[in-house]
């Protein structure tokens, strides 16, 4: 066989083409993932490739300075105008002649992977729904009529073998007036997304336009809405940012939400037009931080609970409401980003919504499953949402459960007598000397714990408890003997501390007395226990009963995901019992693993359509029809709980 062999690194792949094939061409034929924007015209220099020469005996060849064509004037012409890195070539213009090794760099490939933090488990491949092409379009001719969109389509498809495409108004109105700019060479953002019939043109700039585009992966939850913005080219997050859900002004919760929605005539609709335009607020906030034209966000990805879902999509939640928690649809959906909101950004931007998993457990639980991939675990491993319900998967390979549990705004610091959002001034931290009984802690926006030098200036700040903060207090109260098993706080004599007051006819624990600055008195009173006790068993009375459905009396490992899985220690989860028993060192924070979710998604059809096949494969449990959820409720009630043994840690 004649003729050369060209070797592509790092992907290892190898064939024979014919002498003079351009490197782009051969990449094609032998399925190497290298990128062109503007379609071998030598102006975008997505493919570039590395040649190395010498002799290589790993390969079995031997390259010579003559296996690939001189550089040709298109090829100079770049290289004067915008400078090629030494060693490099451009894919389109450099002709294969001789056996030849060449370095496909990260920045040419088109599926390359998403750069990852280490704490994440999952690398993804880039493979967005919307793609930068340039195409040399036909002039209009009198003796062929046709329109100028007919013959964009016809060039997409001879350049770059696509479908017929569809174009909306703002673009069609562009058209002409872009064509004709371009000198008939023009570059689209060609949308293409797995559940589309029909490809579309969302935009189109004269000539080559280099991009980036950009993608907005939100991650819509009751209390906060989340943003990041993301390169589609590179999957790097350009700006992230964040604001209050204004829905909080109709109910602090979801079922109250879903009450304000049966109760007022406009109520649904208000709330929804409340989020998008929070949506749209906050997509224009973002572009304006990362300094971008709002116009080159052509994509969002959307995560968030049913109740969200329904409300961002303008549909009454009131089924939601009531057994048997019918949703309208449990399906991903393809829309227009301006149906969310989204009108700040690309007018024929598209967004994908990820599917739910049921009527409790949300498309946030789904983006979840998409992050840490519980269906690729040899172990089995158990992750737990937590919010104003905690939604959890327990799967391997095998088999993946998924319930939702009513945990109640109590671990967000709701329904707690000083009780707060996790804000500057709020304790986070918290610890009782087992023998003098004496608490310190720590608050949000400082740095130091309230025993330290220096801290005298913070008390003065402090007002209130946050989630974290009352899971520690609680924990270490119980730890410290000023709670027994049951829960009861003790009194004076019985603890041997003045912080424990009278209060009623129960007792109350002073954690910070701020009264002498005219702060506020902070402390943890019985009511508070209880609210912790009924969110910690409902939380772990879901997770008991995902095991009992699995068979199984004891779980591998523990993931805590969201932004209060990320606050909490996994040691005060357990010593409350909120959690079940596994050693320490397997509980994991994921972070906003929700939010990371909708950002692989925004940049993967491939993972658009995994995490729907792995939803429809996602055995669902109803926690509010099995009468074994009570019984675990009930047993979970003591502290930690009198189901498991009690925690060597707790002692
Ligand atoms: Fe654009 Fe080669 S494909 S420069």
């Amino acid at each position: 066989d004649t003729d050369p062999l060209v070797i592509f690194t790092p992907s290892g792949k190898r064939g024979r083409v014919p002498v003079g094939t351009p490197v782009l061409e051969a990449a094609r034929r032998l399925g190497v993932d290298l990128d062109s924007v503007c379609g071998g015209r030598g102006i975008c220099s997505k493919c570039q490739v590395a040649p190395a020469y010498g002799s290589f005996p790993k390969h079995g060849v031997t390259v010579g300075h003559d296996a690939l064509s001189p550089v040709n004037a298109v090829e100079r012409r770049y290289d004067e105008k915008r400078g090629l890195k030494p060693g490099r070539r451009l894919g389109c213009q450099a002709r294969i002649l001789g056996d030849v090794v060449l370095d496909v760099p990260p920045e040419s490939q088109l599926h390359r992977q998403v750069v990852r933090k280490a704490a994440e488990v999952r690398a993804v491949e880039m493979d967005p729904a919307t793609r930068l092409l340039m195409v040399e379009v036909a002039e209009p001719d009198m003796h062929a009529p046709s329109g100028d969109l007919e013959r964009l389509n016809t060039a997409l498809a001879a350049q770059w073998d696509t479908p017929p495409a569809v174009a909306s108004l703002p673009v069609l109105g562009r058209l002409q007036q872009t064509l004709r700019k371009g000198g008939w060479q023009v570059t689209v953002a060609l949308h293409q997304g797995h559940l589309d019939a029909t490809p579309r043109i969302l935009d189109v700039w004269p000539g080559f336009f280099e991009g980036p585009l950009y993608g907005l992966a939100i991650d819509l939850g009751s209390t906060t809405i989340a943003a990041h913005l993301a390169d589609l080219t590179t999957g790097e997050v350009r700006a992230s940012a964040g604001v209050m859900n204004p829905q909080i002004r109709f109910g602090e919760d979801l079922m109250s939400r879903v009450s304000y929605a049966m109760m007022n005539p406009c109520g649904a609709v208000d709330m929804t037009t409340a989020v998008r335009s929070a949506l749209g607020d906050l997509a224009k906030g973002i572009a304006e931080d990362a300094a971008i034209d709002p116009r080159l966000i052509v994509e969002a990805t959307l995560v968030c609970n049913p109740v969200m879902h329904h409300l961002a999509l303008g549909i009454d939640p009131v089924e939601l409401g009531q057994a048997p928690f019918a949703l309208a649809t449990s399906d991903a959906l393809a829309l227009d980003a301006a149906d969310l909101g989204l009108t700040t950004i690309n007018p024929a931007a598209r967004a994908y919504v990820l599917p739910l998993i049921a009527g409790h457990v949300g498309a946030d639980a789904a983006a979840v499953a998409l992050s840490e991939a519980p269906e690729k675990s040899d172990d089995l491993v158990l992750i737990v949402d937590v919010g104003t319900n905690a939604e959890m998967l327990l799967g391997d390979r095998t088999r993946v459960l998924a319930c939702s549990s009513p945990t109640g705004p109590a671990f967000e610091g709701a329904q707690i007598s000083s009780g707060q959002r996790a804000a500057p001034g709020a304790i986070e931290r918290v610890r009782i000397d087992p023998a003098t009984k004496e608490p310190r802690y720590r608050v949000i926006g400082c740095d130091l714990w309230s025993d330290e030098a220096g801290f005298a200036e913070a008390a003065g700040k402090v007002t209130g408890i946050c989630g974290s903060g009352i899971i520690e207090a609680v924990a270490e109260m119980r730890m410290a003997g000023l709670v027994d098993g049951s829960g009861l706080i003790g009194s004076s004599e019985a603890t041997g501390t003045a912080r424990c007051i009278p209060e009623g006819r129960t007792h109350a624990f002073v954690l910070h007395d701020g009264r002498a600055t005219s702060g506020p008195l902070i402390k943890v009173t019985q009511g508070d226990i209880r609210a912790i006790q009924l969110a910690k068993s409902a939380l772990y009375a879901g997770a008991r009963l995902l095991m009992d459905r699995m068979g199984v009396d004891h779980i591998d490992r523990v993931v805590l995901a969201g932004a209060f899985g990320a606050h909490i220690s996994p040691l005060h989860a357990m010593v409350l019992g909120m959690i079940p028993d596994v050693p320490l060192d397997r509980v994991r924070s994921a972070g906003n693993a929700a939010g990371t979710g909708a950002r692989i998604a925004l940049c993967s059809r491939a993972a658009r359509a995994l995490v729907e096949a792995n939803v429809r494969r996602i055995e669902k449990i109803e926690t509010a029809v099995e009468p074994r959820f009570q019984e675990h409720f009930v047993a979970a009630n003591a502290l930690p709980h009198a189901t498991d043994p009690f925690l060597e840690l707790a002692k």
